[in-house]
């Protein structure tokens, strides 16, 4: 007769546990973007909010950016790093193939044989991370998972691209996630849409970025990402409150990719949210930081007191792929 195999047994649920970020140095106001390309601060402000976004300055990268915010995570989680068995490091600016980075900052973290390895969910990146970390602590692959979104995306902006480069910037959110005996978050809706894979994409390979001299840069077809952001992307948000048995008035928090203000104005006409639902709105401040967006504005609500501990919370990222993922989560 066979032995029967051992499966793991994980947690009944999983909770955050604490959540950081970390936030460049460098402010570039659009006055100074308007030194780049032909534009206006009134023409950013009203198509995009943003009023200042914020870039590495020197010494900063994306590896320390990562360092700082899982710091301040882990920190606020009551842990060290020895209590951390996975690291999940969500980017698309972490220009070395092998290896992850994921693996370096855990070592350097001092999460020791922690299992470590990196994502490419782009603007998804903190949803697809925080996502896996529930997964793997409800297998029991992991008892506490760090998922970081990082990104230093003013290395890979063409600065005399007016379509893009009033909108990106750097910046790193993390989240640690544990076991729980009772339910703190829904469901993970998501998916992708690979037909729409060209309408955000880096305009060269890095070979051929090598083999032209140039670098390679983020171009984006800006309406059609708008146009799946407000219809499509607005009812995945809507599908996410209701996987997660919540009707919208059930909401304290409503924190969308922080892609581009009017896309999360067209979300709240869908989602119709109460007006007590504290809306995240930090692309004024940091503009869009891709998988970092969505850690460091829960971050920025938690430290400002609009978001409190036991806040229930509707999160979506969505981006380049096209790929996307919602999950109602509660405050640490
Ligand atoms: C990028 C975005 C703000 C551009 O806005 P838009 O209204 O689609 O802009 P368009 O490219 O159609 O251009 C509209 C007009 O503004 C002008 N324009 C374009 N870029 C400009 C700039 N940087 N400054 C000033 N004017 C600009 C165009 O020339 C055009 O002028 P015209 O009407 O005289 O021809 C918008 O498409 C958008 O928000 N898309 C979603 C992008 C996003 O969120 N991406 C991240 C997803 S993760």
């Amino acid at each position: 007769m066979r032995v029967p195999i051992t499966a793991s047994k994980g947690s009944p649920y999983a909770r955050i546990e604490g959540i950081g970020a970390a936030i460049p140095s460098r402010v570039v106001d659009n006055e100074e973007m308007c030194t780049y390309i032909d534009s206006s601060d009134e023409w950013i402000q009203q198509r995009t909010g943003i009023v200042e976004r914020r870039w590495v300055a020197e010494g900063e990268t994306v590896e320390t950016l990562s360092l700082d915010a899982a710091r301040q995570a882990i920190e606020r989680a009551g842990l060290t790093a020895a209590d951390i068995d996975a690291v999940i490091i969500s980017t698309v600016s972490h220009l070395v193939q092998t290896p992850s980075l994921a693996a370096v900052v855990a070592a350097k973290l001092g999460c020791s044989d922690a299992a470590a390895f990196d994502i490419s969910a782009a603007c998804a990146g903190f949803c697809y991370g925080v996502g896996m970390a529930e997964s793997l602590v409800r297998s029991g692959a992991a008892t506490h998972v760090l998922a970081i979104g990082a990104e230093t995306l003013s290395e890979m902006t063409d600065l005399s691209d007016r379509s893009t480069a009033f909108l990106f910037a750097d910046g790193a959110g993390a989240a640690v996630v544990g076991p729980s005996d009772v339910p703190t978050m829904g469901p993970l809706v998501w998916g992708s849409d690979g037909d729409q894979a060209e309408v955000i994409e880096m305009d060269r390979s890095w070979p051929e970025a090598v083999a032209t001299g140039e670098t390679s840069h983020i171009t984006m077809d800006g309406r059609p990402v708008f146009r799946w952001a407000t219809t499509f992307i607005a009812d995945a948000a809507s599908r996410t409150l209701a996987a997660a048995g919540l009707a919208p008035e059930d909401l304290d928090l409503f924190v969308p990719h922080q892609a581009n203000n009017r896309i999360t104005d067209a979300m709240l006409r869908t989602l119709k949210l109460p007006d007590t639902v504290k809306v995240a709105r930090t692309i004024v401040n940091f503009g869009n930081n891709s998988a970092a967006s969505i850690g460091i504005a829960l971050n920025s609500m938690i430290e400002s007191g609009e978001a409190r501990s036991g806040d229930t919370c509707l999160m979506i990222g969505f981006g380049a792929g096209l790929v996307y993922a919602g999950q109602v989560i509660t405050i640490p």
